[in-house]
């Protein structure tokens, strides 16, 4: 069990899978399971922090003792963490955000009556949250955010990594692997954390705690 070394510090994290609706009853989302989140906002409220947890869709239960603050959409997501990241010395971006939209939501639902044999969907971009939180850098606050990615070479991972990091401007980024059968949903992860100028700062795997444990000690 690490120290209560985060006494005081005020933590956001970012959880679970966003839903982009299409019309009353469906929606496009993704298979964050929310795990990983919840593991560090859990993490880092037993090492003393004040966390708030901007949860999306997840599929285990919110942890007691953090203030909880749902979000269904990328843009819902959006509003909750700018309001509380201002006065945040941490923001972990765990989140799997949709990168897109459906560019209309239907007010009925769709029918196959109407639409016939094909349908088709035109999608708009939402925000980057995480680099626009990192476009406007607070002093002594540290941003985190999450790289989960398909690439199956480590090399090609790590490059991946690097060029996204220098995109986004946040000050560490979380390369986890990700796959039909690997990252979400899984009680484990492996991950490796580079820093903005691009170097390996941590590697760990284990249960998500552990993998949660190992993130926060990069502010700890
Ligand atoms: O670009 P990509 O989706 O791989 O970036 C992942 C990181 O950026 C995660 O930390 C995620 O929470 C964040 N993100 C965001 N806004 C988006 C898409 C991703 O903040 N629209």
């Amino acid at each position: 069990l690490r120290p209560r070394d985060l006494a005081g510090r005020r933590v956001v994290v970012t959880a679970g899978g966003t839903r982009e609706p299409l019309d009353p009853v469906r929606f496009l989302g993704n298979r964050s399971s929310g795990r990983q989140g919840v593991a560090i906002a859990e993490a880092a409220r037993d090492r003393g922090a004040e966390v708030v947890l901007i949860a999306a869709h997840l599929e285990v239960p919110a942890p007691p003792g953090v203030e909880l603050r749902e979000v269904a959409t990328a843009q819902e997501l959006r509003t909750a963490t700018l309001a509380v990241a201002a006065d945040a010395d941490v923001v972990v971006m765990a989140a799997a955000v949709a990168d897109y939209r459906p560019e209309s939501v239907a007010e009925a639902k769709i029918k196959k009556e109407q639409q016939g044999d094909e349908l088709t969907l035109r999608l708009v971009r939402n925000p980057d949250i995480l680099a626009e939180l990192s476009a406007h850098p607070a002093a002594g606050r540290t941003v985190i955010g999450f790289a989960a990615e398909t690439e199956p070479g480590d090399e090609a991972l790590l490059a991946l990594g690097r060029d996204k990091i220098a995109r986004k401007g946040c000050d560490f980024l979380v390369l986890n692997r990700v796959g039909w059968t690997e990252g979400f949903a899984t009680p484990d992860n492996s991950i490796v954390i580079v820093s903005r100028g691009g170097d390996i700062v941590t590697e760990a795997s284990g249960s998500k705690r552990q993998v949660a444990d190992a993130i926060l000690d990069l502010v700890g």
